[in-house]
């Protein structure tokens, strides 16, 4: 079984695919990781402005993801950038770099590969409705905006990086922005997805929300 759970920026997608990925026994993919690495590769060349360059980097740089079900590293052209890919920086430009047409096809592809197999745990933006449609389970998390940018800030924290509260809250909501708007793929739930507010839950408690469904409808 394929398991998509798409959402915003600081929906919670991440620590509860983690978790159910381990409850099942299946393997967990962050597909944010594979747009940020691109990204990071542009930055470290200055190419961010560049549409055609970017896309003609992006065609050259390997991407190697090695995935349990709660721990993922991501090698870019044998480098380990696993933390290099989580800095502001990255994460503003990343929704830049995600709008290319071109650079979606290329890790859309990947993501489609990377998930052959099965037993998979899919996290992203557009994995319900572009990426794997035919995904057996699909999952869409919300929470509110001031919810959001609190747990990205606290995230942030955690990494040493220092972000005043206006800053985080304008951050998040340009992602939204720059997410919902783009032409290709935006962020919306799969007309069968099963959305889920997080607001007031706590991980498990999206968890066991989930593997109700999974239950009810297996
Ligand atoms: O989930 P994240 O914060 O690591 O995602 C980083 C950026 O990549 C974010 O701006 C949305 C974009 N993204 C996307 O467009 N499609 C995906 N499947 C995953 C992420």
């Amino acid at each position: 079984m394929r398991i998509a759970i798409d959402g915003p920026a600081g929906a919670g997608k991440s620590t509860v695919a983690k978790l159910l990925a381990s409850r099942l026994g299946y393997t967990y993919l962050d597909t944010g990781a594979l747009y940020r690495a691109l990204t990071l590769a542009a930055l470290k060349r200055g190419l961010l402005n560049d549409q055609t360059g970017l896309v003609q980097l992006a065609s050259s740089q390997e991407i190697t993801i090695t995935s349990t079900s709660n721990c993922q590293r991501v090698l870019l052209n044998g480098e380990d950038v696993t933390e290099a890919i989580r800095t502001p920086e990255v994460s503003c430009a990343t929704s830049l770099v995600a709008r290319i047409p071109e650079i979606r096809e290329l890790v859309t592809a990947k993501i489609r590969e990377l998930a052959r197999g099965g037993r998979i745990v899919v996290e992203g933006r557009d994995i319900g409705t572009v990426v794997l449609p035919d995904a057996e389970r699909k999952f869409f998390l919300t929470a509110s905006l001031k919810e959001r940018a609190r747990r990205h800030l606290r995230e942030a924290q955690k990494r040493g990086f220092t972000l005043s509260w206006e800053e985080q809250l304008r951050q998040i909501e340009a992602r939204d922005q720059q997410d919902s708007s783009r032409e290709v793929a935006p962020l919306k739930p799969a007309p069968d997805a099963v959305i889920i507010d997080t607001t007031d839950k706590t991980p498990d408690e999206v968890v066991e929300i989930m593997l109700r469904h999974l239950e009810g409808s297996s």
